[in-house]
């Protein structure tokens, strides 16, 4: 349903010079900075998936899902939507998609939900009686009836996400793209969110990409995960495999007297372990638990032997420390590499 392969999206950033002068030499020079938001992402979904698109802010997460609206037009690569270039058909390729973006609604923020509803009818030219069945269900499903005659500028940032997911799916569109839709709510308005999600994906099978930075979200929704950082896929397959691949292993979490070097730490590996983190004088390491591996036992005279320890805890990774280890990997493979120069 969708394909993109190798897509990049490069922003043009000018600099811009102040004063009368300053003006003349924005007209004249056009100084600019590449951001390169997207680079290099390719991926296949098939009809039905709930995707899960995850990555840290900045990431270039919206950046894909406006490309795939047809919002933007990429830098580079190929991008086909059920056959259809979203730019290039962008007027049959929106009949086809719905939309929401957690950060600004697509609802007229002076007119009441109802109005806004209306309106969205017919600029979809959605058929009467599939508009009162629509209606109907997204009203029970989202609790939309106590605020359907509210104006869009006085709801909740919960009312308001759950009108938007009901505009979004009113001309029965079989894929659906969710770009942030549980940011800043509460803990009630995201469960309730999420449940609807998965109704929409369930009952409908309607093709969802959901981006968010919420790993609840994806917990919650998402049996696969595309991964991105600074425009690139770290990680794309199911979400019990990267569980499944560190989960075996444990978390030895370490305080010590004072704040040691990272480099100190890379330079005098522990046995078994793999450091993953340094936050002032704690440090976390990564222990494989595998079959024959004597892990912790082998480990921890080392520790005390060779640092200043002043408490130790081992446990199981969260799902959270997977993924922060993964965005941090390079970061990590940079302190690990020095540290072994060092050494040799
Ligand atoms: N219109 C734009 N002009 C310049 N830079 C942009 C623009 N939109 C996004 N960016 C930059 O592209 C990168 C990716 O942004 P975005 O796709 O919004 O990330 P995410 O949604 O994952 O937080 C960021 O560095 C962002 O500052
Ligand atoms: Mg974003």
């Amino acid at each position: 349903m969708i394909h993109i392969h190798d897509l990049h999206k490069d922003f043009r950033v000018y600099r811009h010079h102040r004063g009368g002068l300053g003006a003349l030499r924005n007209l004249v020079t056009r100084e600019f900075q590449v951001v390169r938001a997207v680079d290099g992402v390719s991926f296949d979904i098939a009809r039905g998936e709930l995707v899960g698109y995850l990555g840290p802010n900045g990431a270039g997460k919206s950046t894909t899902i406006k490309i795939l609206t047809g919002i933007l037009v990429p830098t580079g690569g190929e991008v086909r939507v059920d056959g259809r270039v979203p730019w290039q058909q962008r007027r049959e390729h929106v009949a086809h998609i719905g939309v929401v973006f957690g950060q600004r609604t697509s609802l007229w923020w002076d007119l009441p939900v109802v109005e806004s509803f209306d309106l969205l009818r017919h600029i979809y030219h959605v058929p009467d009686a599939r508009f009162t069945r629509n209606m109907a269900h997204f009203e029970e499903l989202l609790e939309l009836g106590p605020f359907l005659n509210t104006p869009v500028r006085n709801l909740s940032l919960g009312q308001r996400m759950r009108a938007d997911l009901a505009a979004a799916l009113l001309h029965d569109p079989p894929l659906l793209f969710l770009d942030e839709p549980t940011i800043g709510l509460d803990v009630v308005a995201k469960e309730r969110i999420r449940q609807f999600i998965k109704a929409i994906n369930r009952e409908r099978s309607t093709t969802i990409i959901l981006t968010t930075h919420d790993l609840g979200d994806v917990e919650k929704l998402c049996e696969r995960v595309i991964m991105i950082d600074h425009g690139r896929t770290v990680y794309d397959g199911a979400l019990a495999d990267l569980r499944a691949r560190f989960g075996g292993d444990r978390v030895l979490a370490v305080e010590f007297e004072t704040t040691p070097e990272p480099a100190a730490l890379a330079g005098r590996p522990l046995p078994g372990a793999q450091l993953m983190r340094v936050e002032g004088n704690r440090a976390w390491f990564r222990v494989a638990q595998a079959n024959g591996s004597r892990g912790m036992a082998e480990l921890m005279p080392v520790l005390f032997r060779d640092f200043r320890v002043r408490d130790v805890s081992v446990g199981e990774p969260e799902i959270e420390e997977v993924v922060r280890q993964i965005y941090e990997g390079k970061l990590l493979t940079g302190v690990d590499d020095g540290g072994q120069t060092t050494a040799s």
